[in-house]
């Protein structure tokens, strides 16, 4: 434990998450460990590089916001750390294990047993009640107590009510609710998300803001999440930025947001917030003597 956490601790101070995601660096096996990673789509003529030599490292618990442009890889690379894809070249590792040397069979079941995925468009089967669409990926897996257990999950996000809708009775934030119920129903390590917040209108992205959180704290669920928005990253403990296909940074957010608790300021306000809260000895050198 390091000297700065053991002294919060000890003066009962509820810790600061950043302190808590750099302690866990120095304890914790790492649950996402990707090495060199690089994805080059193949177009008849044209090559695309979509990801160049990323290397990284996630520890469980940690809530990660992938930032970056249009078109920087993002999607890809969530596509590749859910193993949904395959890197170019590159190593991955979950949970310690060599997603490289499976087969198909054995990725399927990877996934659905340690990751849930959430995405933009919600992704939920139509004319489907929301306690059917949360059951399915335990009848993949084959599990035991299905009604009962999509029904905790659909009560976690706040749905208890809404088991028998079907999609298009629906808002699209509850719609989103029912995805994560589903992307977390079967105990996941970790919790992949691409622009979980992207079709929400503000008030219905806090909402689905707060799950993501409450998710992370109480069961420890690592998560993942890519976003365009810099108001949703500063709830993250953890933002990496890509740009080109590479990570152009990566920084642990101060003090992280509690979903609700802050109102949205202006998107320059946000970014100036976690660069300049994070960025050390930098403003000495902006101010000589
Ligand atoms: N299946 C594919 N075939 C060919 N090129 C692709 C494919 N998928 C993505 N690309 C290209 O790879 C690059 C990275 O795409 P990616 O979807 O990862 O970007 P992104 O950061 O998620 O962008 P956005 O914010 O617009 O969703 C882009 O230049 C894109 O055109
Ligand atoms: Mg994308």
């Amino acid at each position: 434990m390091n000297s700065l956490f053991r002294h919060l601790v000890a003066k009962g101070e509820k810790p600061n998450p950043q302190y808590i995601a750099s302690e866990r660096r120095l304890r914790d096996r790492p649950i996402i460990d990707a090495r060199h990673l690089t994805k080059v789509y193949r177009m008849e003529a044209v090559e695309v590089v979509a990801l160049c030599d990323v290397s990284l490292v996630v520890y469980e618990g940690e809530f990660i916001s992938i930032m970056g442009p249009s078109g920087s890889g993002k999607s890809t690379m969530l596509h590749i750390l859910g193993a949904l894809d395959q890197p170019t070249s590159g190593e991955y590792y979950l949970d310690g294990i060599d997603l490289a040397k499976l087969k198909d069979r054995e990725l399927a079941a990877i996934r659905n047993r340690k990751i849930g995925f959430v995405f933009q468009n919600f992704n939920l089967l139509p004319r489907t009640s929301a306690l059917r669409q949360v059951e399915l990926p335990l009848i993949y897996a084959g599990a035991a107590d299905r009604t009962r257990r999509a029904r905790e999950a659909l009560e976690a996000v706040g749905l208890g009510d809404r088991v028998y809708h079907r999609p298009n009775e629906l808002s699209g934030g509850e719609q989103q609710r029912v995805a994560i119920a589903r992307a977390i129903v079967t105990n996941p390590a970790i919790v992949l998300a691409d622009e979980p917040t992207g079709n929400l209108d503000s008030r219905s992205g806090i909402e689905v803001l707060k799950i993501f959180q409450k998710m992370n704290r109480e069961r420890g669920i690592t998560t993942i999440f890519v976003t365009h928005d810099t108001f949703v990253a500063r709830h993250t403990n953890r933002i990496v930025m890509l740009r080109d296909g590479q990570i152009v940074a990566d920084r642990i957010v101060p003090n992280p947001y509690k979903a609700g608790s802050v109102d949205r300021p202006s998107q320059d306000a946000a970014l100036q917030a976690i660069f300049n809260l994070t960025a050390g000895p930098r403003s000495a050198k902006a101010h000589p003597a």
